[in-house]
């Protein structure tokens, strides 16, 4: 997955590229190009790793065209190279591409054979050189892209630029996002509204299947049956400021510490503080009482969420719920009954194994919830209903406040199911809306452990494998603390249910093994201490995340205790995530890693 940009300008549009490429690097940052159009013929600059390499080379060298498009990749086809950065071009077209162009070996065969010569290992150049045979019979760059788009199997969003026509941009999408901005005697194309924020709020997105060909003061829209297509243009409420760091050092610590805010705006969107009721901002288009099953689909950390979502239904609305990660609920054809409900799960909204999810779960007739943070992204756009997360722009690669602000609309959805389905009485209700109405103020109280955990990091950072345990709903947390620890420290750790420990990975305890251990005071604290008990027994290194003070060390030997706000312990993931991102993002501190963009990894993972 990749971010691209494109601006019919009215002055040079260099710099403007590389601003909102800026915008865009949450999507991939492997390497950067941009293509303009200089006089007469197209020019290149690109450059491998992060944006300031390619600016480094636009001051060295500068492009002075009006026409032009950008690129910030993700690479999923060759290396992180120069050579297989975006643009890819021949003479007379230029090309950046998200996506992935799944037949493109066919196609460079055929191309191959009939004398075009490839200058890098990517899926794209085919597509560059595929328009390029076109336009050399004869067509029009219109023509030949509409020529060419259905002979691409998979997935794209596709802006080109064309040699001699400096009022001419076409961009085409299917399955990854594309959306024209539209300016004042300007036009751009760009992945997503907040890469045109800083030049326009008003924004069409294309739907899957069209392509458009755009001058500096019109945009026709083709549908895939190539008829013109008329596609609604909004305001987008993306803002033109990029966001800042604050005093922070990084987004993701800025994002660790804005999470009692932004789980309290969350939580005030669901919840009725005041009278300690739930209270959902609609009416939701189904009644809980004819769900017989509910299914949760989501990818990596939003997919943890969801898992302790699972938890949340099952035990408060007794409605039996299946998780799956997007990308293989997808193919493994899961029977849905019409008439259930599919929660999905994304942070961005554009992952695209969760967006393929959702469709396939559309066609099986059941109804369609989104958790989403980003309001006017795809999986929003196609979903039944939307339970937005007000966590604000999340920029650090790793999740932080998206995931404890999902938690927090999982949690207020759980209970609602829980008392129309008349699991819980009034009762229940306040004394669980009472416990969600606390968390902001505990997550403000576990931020205080911060200076005990930045100590532990430095002991943790000279591990080679660490090991997360954990019961109930501390086990999807275990498992969202491993993996952030090794996104952005690369340390390899691992987490499992803490009963099956003593099944296998108990032959991994040693000395040189930190057991990070989650066990809030609730009913299976005590089997938690034994699983610990056979860690200690084994010379493991235990790190107890606890609100029971004292309650493991009398049994326990040489036990780091992390001591937590006393709490209710269901509603504990949202509090206890604090310490697990913490400890992971001091770790990775001390690692002297790139915390906010780790390597290999991209914020939007748009390609399968
Ligand atoms: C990990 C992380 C990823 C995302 C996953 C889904 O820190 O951020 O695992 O959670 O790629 O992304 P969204 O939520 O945008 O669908």
């Amino acid at each position: 997955m990749c971010g691209i940009i494109g601006i019919l300008g009215r002055g040079p549009v260099a710099e403007q590229l590389v601003d909102s490429l800026k915008r865009l690097e949450y999507r991939g940052y492997d390497s950067a190009g941009v293509a303009t159009l200089e006089g007469n013929h197209l020019e290149r600059r690109r450059a491998e790793g992060k944006l300031k390499n390619l600016e480094k080379r636009l001051r060295g060298n500068p492009l002075s065209g009006h026409t032009g498009i950008g690129h910030t990749r993700w690479a999923t086809h060759g290396k992180p190279t120069e050579s297989n950065a975006h643009p890819h071009a021949t003479d007379s077209v230029a090309v950046v591409h998200n996506g992935i162009i799944e037949n493109f070996r066919e196609l460079r065969a055929e191309l191959e054979q009939s004398g075009a010569s490839f200058a890098s290992e990517t899926d794209t150049e085919v597509v560059a050189h595929l328009v390029d045979s076109y336009l050399k019979n004869g067509c029009s760059p219109q023509e030949a892209v509409k020529a060419s788009l259905p002979r691409l199997r998979g997935a794209f969003a596709l802006a080109f630029l064309f040699k001699g026509h400096d009022d001419l941009m076409i961009g085409a999408r299917k399955g990854s996002p594309l959306a024209i901005g539209h300016g004042d005697g300007e036009m751009y194309l760009g992945s997503d509204a907040i890469a045109l924020a800083p030049f326009t709020d008003t924004i069409t997105y294309l739907e899957d299947g069209d392509w458009t060909a755009l001058t500096r003061t019109i945009g026709v829209i083709y549908d895939s049956e190539g008829a013109v297509a008329h596609r609604e243009t909004l305001k987008s409420g993306a803002s033109s400021l990029l966001v800042d760091k604050a005093n922070y050092r990084h987004f993701m610590a800025k994002e660790i510490h804005e999470q009692p805010e932004v789980v309290g705006q969350t939580l005030a969107r669901y919840v009725d503080v005041a009278a300690e009721r739930i209270a959902l901002p609609f009416k939701l288009p189904f009644d809980f009482n004819e769900i017989q099953r509910i299914s949760i689909t989501a990818c990596g950390t939003a997919s943890y969420a969801g898992y302790v979502g699972k938890y949340w239904l099952e035990q408060l609305a007794r409605v039996p719920v299946e998780l799956d990660v997007a990308s293989e609920f997808r193919y493994r054809e899961a029977p849905l009954r019409k008439g259930d409900l599919a929660i999905f799960i994304s942070q961005s909204g554009e992952t695209a194994d969760t967006l393929a999810a959702l469709r396939y779960a559309k066609a099986q007739g059941v109804h369609t919830v989104s958790v989403v943070n980003v309001p006017t992204s795809t999986i929003a756009r196609e979903s039944e209903t939307v339970l937005q997360t007000l966590a604000g722009p999340e920029i650090g690669v790793a999740s932080t406040k998206a995931f404890t602000c999902q938690l927090m609309v999982l949690a207020s959805l759980a209970v609602a199911a829980g008392k129309s389905r008349g699991e819980l009485s009034d009762q229940d209700e306040t004394r669980l809306a009472h416990s969600l109405v606390e968390i902001p103020r505990l997550m403000a109280a576990a931020l205080a452990t911060e200076l005990q955990i930045e100590k532990l990091a430095r002991e943790i950072a000279k591990s080679r494998d660490v090991l997360y345990l954990g019961r109930g709903t501390s086990f999807p947390l275990a498992l969202e603390g491993a993996l952030k620890l090794k996104e952005i420290s690369y340390i390899h750790a691992e987490a499992y249910a803490a009963g099956e420990l003593k099944h296998g990975p108990i032959a991994l305890i040693d000395e040189s093994m930190p057991v990070v251990v989650i066990a809030p005071y609730d009913r299976v604290f005590e089997k938690t201490v034994s699983n610990m008990q056979e860690v200690a027994a084994r010379g493991g290194n235990l790190i107890l995340l606890t609100d029971a003070e004292g309650a493991a060390e009398a049994t326990v030997d040489s036990l780091v205790t992390i001591v937590l706000p006393d709490m209710a312990a269901i509603f504990a993931p949202m509090v206890y995530a604090i310490p697990v991102q913490l400890l992971a993002y001091h770790t990775a501190v001390v690692m002297g890693t790139d915390v906010d963009q780790p390597r290999n990894l991209a914020k939007s993972v748009t390609v399968e």
